[in-house]
């Protein structure tokens, strides 16, 4: 599939965030990664709907909405109003991650599904005939700028060959630690959604860093 790069906005600098998200669209930003914590799920609180709201207001460019929050039924009205294209609860908060994904779909968003470093990803297929994405954590969520957990690529190849078999169109995202050094490596192992936070706004320049991910996984 072809590799879409992600930016993570949770590392994006909120005093200029308009800066930082233009800089990254020009950089060739295929997606823009929301990262929604409770304090509950996670040990860390981030942002709600306003930001997506927001979000909204400073570019065209498709969002997707990672819900890192407990009772997510919840929450996932709000988030589709505010703009969100597509939705991915975690299959470990939702008390019926089914109705969960219908739900999304049922409000008019694509629905994704995330899993945790140690959740079988075989538990996701009761959900493959809803599900346009499945987003595999590389690092225990809650946290930007942690490192790459290397068990995540035989997931993602495992999950690449029971996809192929099911559902072969459902995409497959990776989140934590995504650099320059694996990009391409996350990427041969058949992640075509490359998630990227700090990589992307914790550096100098922005637009570049974007250029540069890209560059790596669209080799001709
Ligand atoms: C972590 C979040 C990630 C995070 C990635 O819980 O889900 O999306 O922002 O940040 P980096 O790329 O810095 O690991
Ligand atoms: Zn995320």
């Amino acid at each position: 599939m072809k590799p879409l790069v992600s930016p993570s906005v949770l590392s994006a600098n909120f005093a200029r965030l308009q800066e930082d998200i233009k800089a990254a669209e020009k950089g060739g930003a295929d997606r823009f990664h929301l990262d929604v914590m409770d304090g509950h799920f996670v040990p860390n609180i981030s942002f709600g709907p306003m930001i997506v709201r927001t979000m909204k207001t400073i570019t065209k460019v498709p969002l997707d909405v990672h819900l890192m929050i407990s009772d997510p039924d919840k929450y996932i009205p709000e988030f589709v109003s505010a703009g969100a294209e597509f939705v991915v609860p975690h299959i470990e908060a939702s008390y019926d991650v089914y109705r969960s994904v219908q739900l999304i779909v049922e409000l008019g968003a694509k629905a994704g599904i995330a899993l945790n470093p140690g959740t079988p990803v075989e538990s996701v297929e009761p959900l493959l005939d809803k599900i346009d994405m499945v987003l595999i954590m590389s690092v225990c969520p809650g946290f930007g700028g942690q490192r790459f957990q290397p068990p995540a690529l035989k997931r993602v190849k495992d999950l690449r060959s029971m996809l192929d078999k099911l559902k072969p169109g459902v995409h497959i995202a990776v989140d934590g630690g995504v650099k320059k050094e694996n990009i391409a490596e996350i990427y041969a192992s058949g992640a075509d959604i490359l998630l990227a936070g700090s990589a992307v706004f914790e550096t100098q320049d922005i637009e570049k860093a974007v250029r540069e991910l890209k560059r790596l996984v669209e080799k001709p």
